[in-house]
């Protein structure tokens, strides 16, 4: 499902961690660990909740046709990952329903586009926030609920769905008083770690998704992760290595992609090991590059650059649709040499290159990860691989990866600005 080559990453003697990673899998196992109150994405994939997860697929049936485009209402662990699955899954302009992301900005200018753009489709709003009081969301909630009151009368109501606290939060009392059906993200998993609980499940079977492969991609993460030996745990030993590589002096991880539909999903990757990493003056910097795209902006910096940073590639193997560049194509272009490929096979052969080019003549420590497909269940089984390696990273550098302190400092200076008492 994901091949792990650690052969170019410039990290060899693991073994002597072999005690350090037994005791973060104790942690992880007995939820234990700093954080532990937020550990249940742990066992999730095993203990969801079924019976949400079936009343999410009733909601689906019961509108389906009402509406063609989803307005997810939501900020940071609230909407990447179901950004970042839509993507990767269904590619940036898919048949079928719409997903608008909105809640995660202030910007007039956007909301506005947002809003006329609304105005000749047939939306619903998924309002998403576990605290339900973050500022951007809420007042994206508050803008759209009454545009679609506005809009629709009195049979509004049926366009508003509710993912938040299952008691506690402005959100959960609002959706009580107009009586909006309502999704519970479950205490003791924070919003990083959150795509497959309704979080994400929601938008994501409205939008037709199977959610269902989701939880079994990561159920069979879970089992295949299981056991602490780094010789066969690629999570642990990549949250290790990420580890090794800040200790020599590599500060910076760049999450290769080569297919512009996983730009979302490094943003998720980005918030995850960001906001769990990033805190107490540690951390590892996350960056992004979509590859050839980047090459012509960021590939200079990397072949040459200050070496402060360590590459990871994520590879699809079958993503999609290929296309076959015929003889006429090619010839137009000039380019009889490329005549009869197919642009898969150019991809892979620009991948090989650049490792070339980076690892070989750059001196840049690469990891290389290699999924097997682009689909729910392969979507599913990566994030875990990734939640399990940001535990683990962070577990070494004895850090909680599990809250955000340092998010607070912004809304407090926002607040005093914006007169909240
Ligand atoms: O990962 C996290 O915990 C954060 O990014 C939150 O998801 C984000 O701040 C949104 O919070 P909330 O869901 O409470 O609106």
């Amino acid at each position: 499902m994901l091949k792990v080559d650690f052969s170019k990453s410039g990290i060899k003697d693991i073994t002597q961690y072999q005690s350090k990673i037994d005791e973060i899998h104790q942690k992880l196992v007995n939820k234990s660990g700093e954080g532990n109150a937020y550990l249940g994405w742990y066992d999730w994939p095993l203990n969801y909740d079924k019976q949400e997860v079936e009343n999410i697929k009733a909601l689906y049936h019961e509108l389906k046709g009402t509406y063609d485009c989803i307005l997810v209402c939501g900020i940071g662990g609230s909407y990447l990952g179901c950004r970042a699955a839509a993507e990767m899954l269904r590619g940036l302009y898919p048949e079928g329903i719409e997903l608008i992301y909105i809640g995660n900005t202030f910007s007039p200018n956007y909301l506005k586009q947002i809003l006329n753009y609304i105005d000749h489709k047939e939306p619903i709003l998924n309002v998403i926030s576990k605290s339900g009081t973050t500022t951007e969301t809420a007042l994206s909630y508050g803008i759209f609920s009454a545009y679609l009151k506005k809009r629709y009368g009195a049979v509004y109501k049926k366009r508003i769905i509710v993912t938040t606290d299952k008691e506690k939060g402005n959100l959960k009392q609002s959706a009580l008083k107009y009586d909006y059906p309502c999704f519970v993200i479950p205490d003791d998993i924070g919003g990083r770690y959150s795509v497959s609980t309704a979080v994400g499940l929601v938008p994501l079977a409205l939008a037709g998704i199977d959610i269902e492969a989701i939880l079994k991609g990561s159920l069979a993460a879970k089992e295949k992760y299981n056991a602490s030996n780094l010789e066969i745990n690629d999570a642990y030993r990549y949250g290790l290595s990420r580890y090794l590589l800040q200790q020599k002096g590599y500060d910076v991880e760049m999450l290769v992609t080569y297919e512009l539909q996983l730009v979302s999903f490094a943003e998720w990757f980005k918030q995850l090991f960001g906001e769990s990493e990033g805190k107490d003056g540690k951390g590892i910097l996350p960056t992004s590059v979509c590859f050839s795209t980047d090459l012509h902006s960021m590939g200079q910096f990397i072949q040459d650059g200050k070496k402060l940073l360590f590459e990871t590639l994520l590879y699809i193997k079958e993503c999609g649709d290929d296309i076959h560049f015929m003889g006429e194509e090619a010839s137009i272009a000039q380019m009889d040499y490329l005549a009869d490929k197919d642009l898969s096979w150019m991809n892979e052969m620009m991948a090989k290159g650049t490792i070339a080019a980076h690892h070989e003549q750059g001196n840049v420590p690469i990891i290389s990860l290699e999924l097997k497909d682009n689909s729910a269940f392969s979507f599913g089984y990566l994030i875990y691989f990734f939640y399990l390696a940001c535990a683990t990273s962070c577990y070494l550098n004895e850090i909680n990866p599990f809250n955000q302190p340092g998010v607070e400092i912004y809304k407090k200076k926002m607040f005093e600005l914006l007169g909240k008492e």
